[in-house]
């Protein structure tokens, strides 16, 4: 091995070290591509800004079946920020990313995000892993940030008019609470309410293995 391929090599062992695998993200990845395969346009220069990215799993999975969309992934967690640069290093089409807490004004995370300037923003599994105030940031950053006809996707499970099922879900809706009361699985009622005083509607509804749906949200403008 000379030099150069001994230098590659150390950084890209550096690098795998900093992957952070999640098992949830490894199973639901494909099916939520699938998803977003129907609804990300084939026109070039788009946009798509990930909210919690976590692990950066996800974004490392879907960026490349996109070629005509930059991803912006983030998180609020700075020790996450090495994982994702770690699964999405090499991707072309994948920004640095980006340092987000939800909860805030869009206008204070970095000049590259203006208002009406996103196609898609997409957000798994924080709807019911935070206070719900992350929920209410993420609809009032979405309604500005997005264009008309723009789509948030979320992921999760939700509860429809006050029933949770199966079984399964409403005792993980109760490890989730215990955890931290103010977490726990939503009602798909209130987060339209917010939807729509942010000039957001849902649009579709799509069941997704492991009681899990897919939102597809559209920004409709005031
Ligand atoms: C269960 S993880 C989901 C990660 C990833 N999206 C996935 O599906 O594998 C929930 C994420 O929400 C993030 N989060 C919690 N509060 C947040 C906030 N105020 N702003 C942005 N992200 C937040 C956490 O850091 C965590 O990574």
């Amino acid at each position: 091995m000379n030099v150069i391929h001994c230098a590659a090599s150390h950084r890209t062992s550096a690098m795998a070290s900093k992957k952070m695998i999640y098992p949830a993200a490894d199973r639901n990845k494909e099916p939520i591509l699938s998803v977003l395969q129907r609804y990300i346009r084939r026109v070039p220069d788009q946009s798509l800004l990930e909210i919690s990215s976590g692990s950066g799993q996800h974004v490392a999975h879907f960026a490349p079946h996109f070629p005509q969309v930059t991803f912006y992934p983030s998180e609020i967690e700075n020790h996450l920020l090495e994982s994702i640069a770690a699964h999405t290093y090499g991707l072309m089409n994948v920004a640095q990313p980006m340092l987000i807490d939800i909860t805030t004004d869009y206008r204070t995370w970095s000049a590259r995000f203006k208002e009406n300037s996103l196609d898609y923003i997409y957000n798994a599994n924080m709807i019911h892993i935070s206070p719900f105030k992350c929920t209410e940031g993420l609809f009032r950053n979405a309604g500005q940030l997005l264009k008309n006809n723009g789509i948030l996707f979320t992921y999760g499970p939700y509860a429809i008019n006050g029933v949770l099922t199966p079984e399964s879900n409403v005792r993980f809706d109760q490890n989730l609470k215990s955890q931290n009361p103010e977490w726990g699985v939503r009602d798909l009622e209130d987060i339209k309410k917010l939807a729509l005083n942010n000039g957001i509607q849902l649009k579709q509804m799509i069941d997704m293995p492991a009681n899990n749906k897919t939102l597809i949200w559209q920004k409709v403008g005031y």
